[in-house]
């Protein structure tokens, strides 16, 4: 709101941080589903997770996927929050307006707020919690999660998708590629699998991996 005035002076800015935002956002969104897959990688036993993580180091997938996700994370987080109610006025005129409208697009708007700020001081801790313990090895991640991890991921996975699929619905909206009810729906059903597979992942690694030597 305020900063966004500050920051954008022509309409032509405001439309390509519009569309910077939304690419980086379908790239992130997109990002977690393959995570997700690629983690999963588990179910196949600790020493297929441990080979493919290497495979991913020896050709610099890894080291490439993480610049990239670095460099969406703090881009998106910056373009999204230029239109967050920053000054205190701000906020209370936008939650007044939130219960006075009843207009769901106006509370999903609030909820993309507070979801990206918790995702991104999760996902940052999670990505550095990973890259100060390199390499990515089977026995490592069951530690974390044993650890206390466990309950971290359920949130961060959580949280994630509801950030990413509500984020993915307002683009649809947005641009009126499909109507409303339909495509919350897919989306919905969408989130709700990859969630569930990430969790059934978790547990994986919380019962069957053994932290100390695979
Ligand atoms: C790009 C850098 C990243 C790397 C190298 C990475 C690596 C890993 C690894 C190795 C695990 C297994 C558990 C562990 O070792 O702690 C994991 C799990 C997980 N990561 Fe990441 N991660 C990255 C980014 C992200 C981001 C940006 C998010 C979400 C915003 C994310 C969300 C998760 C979740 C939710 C799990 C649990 C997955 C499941 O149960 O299937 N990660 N990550």
């Amino acid at each position: 709101m305020y900063v966004q005035k500050i920051l954008t002076k022509t309409p032509r800015g405001e439309a390509w941080m519009e569309l910077l935002e939304m690419i980086s956002g379908l790239f992130l969104a997109l990002f977690i589903q393959v995570h997700i897959l690629a983690v999963s990688n588990i179910l196949f036993g600790a020493a297929a997770f441990d080979q493919k993580s290497h495979q991913m180091d020896e050709y610099f997938i890894s080291h490439i996927a993480i610049f990239l996700v670095c460099v969406a994370i703090l881009g998106h987080g910056l373009l999204a929050m230029r239109k967050a109610p920053w000054r205190v006025q701000e906020a209370q005129i936008v939650w007044r307006h939130s219960k006075l409208l009843r207009h769901d697009e106006t509370w999903y708007w609030l909820v993309q707020i507070i979801t990206g700020l918790a995702v991104l001081i999760l996902a940052v801790i999670h990505i550095a919690g990973v890259l100060t313990d390199w390499p990515i090895q089977a026995v490592k991640s069951a530690a974390r999660i044993q650890s206390g991890g466990f309950i971290f991921y359920l949130i961060l996975i959580g949280i994630a998708q509801v950030h990413a699929f509500l984020g993915i619905y307002r683009i649809f909206i947005k641009w009126g590629w499909w109507p409303r009810k339909p495509i919350f729906k897919y989306l919905a059903y969408t989130a709700i699998a990859f969630s569930t597979f990430g969790v059934f992942t978790l547990f994986v690694f919380l019962l069957f991996i053994s932290a100390g030597g695979a």
